[in-house]
Parts: C-alpha cells; structure tokens; sequence
C-alpha cells in the first residue's frame, strides 16, 4: 500500500525527504507518478486535480497541506465517505500573528510614508496612531485568529473578535453569528480577516462591510483571495472609506502584472506568504495521521466536511 502526495504546483523534495526521514518503510509516491491506483490509502495533498480522489478505491484518509481545505472540499467529485484533515501547528499560528502584527504596526506608526520620506531625503515626523484608539476586529477566531488576537491584545490594541460559535478569550471582547456582525464591523478600525473560505464567508470583505467599518478604516487579509471583492476594496481606498490595506492573498495568484493593487500606495502586496507550511514541522503529524489510518484510530485534525472548515 502506498502514500501519495498530490500537489501540481508544489515542490515536493522536501516533503518526500521529511516524510522518508520519520518512516522509511512508507512507499512515497508522488503525483503524477502514481503507479497502481489500488495501492494508494493516504493522500497529501494542495490543490489536487478535482476528480482525482474518486480514481482511489482504497483510500482512507485525504490530507490537506496546509491549514486550509477549501481546494479540497470545492472538488464535487470528493469520495464522502474518505474523512479529510488538515494541519494544526503551533508555527503556523506564530507565522500568521507575526505577519498580523506586522501590517498593523505598520500603519500605525506609518512606515510606508516614512520609507518613501527616506527615499527622497525627507525628514517628516508624524503623529503616530495610537493602540488604544485603533480598535482591532479579528474575523474568525480559530487557531490563528486566536493567537492573533492575544499577541495584539498583549501590545494593548483594544481587540475585538468574530466567530461562528461563542468564544472566551482573555483581554479579548467576543461576537459570534451574523446577528452580530454589525455590531462587530462598526468597532473595527483595524479589520484583519482569518477566516475559512466557505459558502457563507466568500465576498465577505465587500462593499457593504466596508462601509460598516468607522469611516477611514484599515483591511488586512490573509485569509482567501476570494474573501474579497478586489473591486468594492479599491473603490473604498479611492473615496477614502478605508485608509488603506494590507493584502497577501488575491483572487488570481500569482497576482496578474496589470492589476491595479501593484501600484496603488495604500494597498501593500505580498505574494501569500503570511503563513506558510513548514514541511520539517509539519511531516510528524502527517506520519501519526497515516500509522492512525493504518491501524484505525481516530485521525488528528479532521475536518468537518459538512462545516466546510
Ligand atoms: N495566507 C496564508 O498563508 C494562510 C495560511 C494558513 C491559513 N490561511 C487561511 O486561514 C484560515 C483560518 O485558519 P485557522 O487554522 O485559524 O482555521 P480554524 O481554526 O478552522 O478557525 C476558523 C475560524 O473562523 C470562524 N468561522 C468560520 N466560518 C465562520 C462564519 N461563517 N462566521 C463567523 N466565523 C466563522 C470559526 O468559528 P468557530 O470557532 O465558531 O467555528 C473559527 O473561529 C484557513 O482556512 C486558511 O484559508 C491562510
């Protein structure tokens, strides 16, 4: 029997290696060169082919690569009866948090300005935004999220979070469900979105959330792309409604030469790195998962597939 990893648009060297060094005997295979079909129980995968799974009539445990599933649960042809898991580590929270922190950092003490005053000698103090006046809403408070809201609430940030479910975090004020949601959005002034991408949660950062925020607000997503409508967003940063954001996921990745979040200077880019899957980290969960499969345990880090998260 054999594990496969499926991942097209990934390197892959460095999984093989820390998944071979933590069990040699496990018969590696890679994607496309995947062999006997029927050998295959375990899948490692990011954004597989849709419809590949189905092709596997022994496999037992479809693993995500990362902290999200939504490139898993999007295939229609998902065998439902193959449970799903994804990646729950400590790194990857630190990761996240470190790049949440950074954005808000950022704009509130207003580097950007002062790299371009460098750039053109020019010695320009400014007034720094205040932590205690620069509320921060956290949408999703899950593994990241949390992390997040305590490492800025220990900087003293006043932070707000948002999840489906009732939440209790120290130092942390906690709205749950849609009802609140307006109440949530009109008490952040600094928005950063970590939430899974599912039917209820794609275009979430669109117009009308937009102008439920205090009016010069700032946007930080490190979700999905598709979490955002990239034009509502623009509009807002031109009529001033959002001050800016701080954007590492996009609706096309890599995001296309021509648009226009490149060159806009409130808008900074990165190219989804705010928290990536360590494979050295990562690949012992992975093998636990897969001897749990083996020898019908129950699987660490499953996913609810009706949830979508
Ligand atoms: N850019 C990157 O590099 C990168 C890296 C890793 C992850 N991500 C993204 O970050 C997402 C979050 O990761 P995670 O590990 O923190 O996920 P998680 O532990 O599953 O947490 C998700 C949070 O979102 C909340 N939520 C889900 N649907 C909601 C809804 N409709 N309304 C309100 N709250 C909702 C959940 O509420 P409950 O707690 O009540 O269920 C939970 O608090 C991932 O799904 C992935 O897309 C991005």
């Amino acid at each position: 029997m054999a594990f496969l990893i499926v991942a097209p648009d990934m390197k892959t060297a460095s999984w093989v290696k820390h998944l071979s060094a933590l069990d040699s005997a496990i018969d590696i295979r890679v994607w496309p060169q995947v062999g006997n079909a029927d050998d295959i129980e375990f899948a490692l995968c990011w954004n597989h082919p849709p419809g590949e799974f189905k092709k596997y009539k022994n496999l037992k445990c479809i693993a995500s690569l990362g902290a999200g599933v939504d490139h898993i649960v999007r295939d229609p042809d998902l065998p439902a009866a193959v449970p799903v898991t994804r990646v729950v580590e400590p790194s990857m929270a630190q990761s996240m948090s470190e790049y949440a922190v950074l954005g808000v950092l950022n704009y509130c003490r207003q580097f950007d300005l002062y790299r371009s005053d460098q750039s053109q000698k020019k010695w320009q103090p400014r007034i720094p935004l205040l932590a205690a006046d620069m509320r921060i809403g956290i949408m999703g408070l899950g593994q990241l999220g949390k992390d997040t809201a305590k490492k800025l609430s220990n900087l003293d940030f006043p932070v707000t979070g948002w999840s489906q479910t009732p939440k209790d975090i120290d130092g942390v004020k906690c709205f749950a469900g849609e009802d609140a949601l307006d109440v949530f959005l009109s008490r952040s002034r600094i928005l950063i979105c970590m939430l899974p991408l599912t039917p209820k949660t794609r275009g979430i950062l669109n117009h009308e959330t937009f102008h439920k925020l205090p009016a010069g607000a700032y946007v930080i997503n490190v979700a999905r792309g598709q979490h955002l409508v990239e034009k509502d967003l623009l509009a807002a940063v031109d009529s001033g409604q959002l001050d800016g954001a701080c954007l590492d996921v996009f609706e096309v990745e890599p995001l296309p030469e021509n648009h226009p979040f490149w060159s806009n200077p409130k808008i900074i880019v990165t190219p989804h790195i705010s928290s990536l899957t360590y494979p050295k980290a990562v690949a012992p969960q992975i093998i636990d998962n897969y001897h749990r499969m083996k020898s019908g345990k129950a699987l660490l880090h499953r996913v609810d597939i009706k949830r979508g998260y």
